[in-house]
């Protein structure tokens, strides 16, 4: 069964780790993770934005899949199942199809209508025992089409939205989705500091989770960072292992251009990468 993420991440916040929410495109992906978690004895939140989603045949079509691979592998660790920057309609599509949690971003609205419909959004899914994310200030980059110059979020908004009872709060601080360009400032820790006094001991989440140097994701969790969100990095290393594979000509031996051969770098490249994260965050051997 899956579970919401709220007992994981308070449970990651109190001893000062981070669960990884990693995103899934696929039925690979979905799997990598899942064996991944397993393997590390980790919590995990497989996260699905709206685009993959879509790309995946629909909501539903994601919510069968993640329960059915969670049972039909064994899986014995905590599973969230978390919709990524959710739209007002889409989080509650979501809440009605059984996703265990799920984000609703509304940063791109003006603040008092984020608000507004962030309430609605979290007595919803409070009704039904579903965990919720909402967003104060854009993160940078580009996520699924949407692009967003990144902000660093205020205090106080962050200290109003944390007062409606959301379960834990994305704040952008220097944050960008996507690869991190090479004069990249890294992340502001005096704003995540001042956020984090601000919202009273509310787990914090990063996005833009991928190619943050380690030493400052471990100082981010210090500060109150409970979830890191991971997307890009899978991709890349999933895409570098299936290049190599075809350079080498390997899909052109034998069978090796049979989709269980030709995709079996890369996944097995997933896993590595997730494994590695999980370690990096703290939440391997904690489930
Ligand atoms: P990256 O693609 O940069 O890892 O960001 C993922 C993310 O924050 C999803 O919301």
């Amino acid at each position: 069964m899956l579970v919401n993420a709220t007992e994981m991440i308070n449970k990651a916040h109190e001893g000062h780790y981070a669960i990884g929410a990693f995103n899934t495109n696929n039925l690979e992906w979905t799997k990598c993770i899942l064996t991944a978690a397993e393997k590390a004895k980790a919590p995990v939140m497989i996260q699905c934005s709206e685009g993959a989603a879509k790309y995946m045949g629909g909501f539903k079509m994601v919510v069968d899949l993640v329960k059915d691979l969670h049972d039909s592998l064994g899986i014995t660790v905590p599973v969230a199942l978390h919709l990524d920057h959710g739209t007002f309609e889409g989080a509650k599509k979501c809440i009605e199809l059984g996703f265990t949690s799920v984000m609703f971003d509304g940063s791109h609205y003006d603040f008092e209508e984020n608000v507004e419909k962030s309430k609605e959004i979290i007595a919803l899914a409070h009704s039904k025992g579903i965990s919720v994310e909402c967003e104060v200030g854009g993160i940078g980059g580009t996520e699924d089409g949407v692009t967003s110059s990144g902000e660093l979020a205020d205090p106080e908004e962050c200290a109003k939205i944390a007062a409606l009872g959301v379960d834990f709060l994305a704040a952008g601080i220097g944050n960008i989705h996507g690869v991190y360009p090479a004069d990249w400032a890294g992340l502001n820790f005096e704003r995540l500091d001042e956020i984090d006094k601000a919202v009273g001991g509310k787990p914090l989440v990063l996005h833009g989770g991928s190619g943050i140097p380690f030493d400052q994701t471990s100082k981010a969790i210090s500060l109150g960072v409970s979830k890191i969100n991971v997307n890009t990095e899978l991709q890349l290393s999933f895409a570098a292992a299936t290049r190599k594979y075809i350079e080498e000509g390997k899909d052109l031996q034998g069978k090796g251009f049979d989709p269980r051969k030709l995709l079996a770098p890369g996944c097995e490249a997933i896993i590595a990468k997730t494994i590695e994260l999980m370690e990096a965050f703290g939440c391997a051997g904690k489930a």
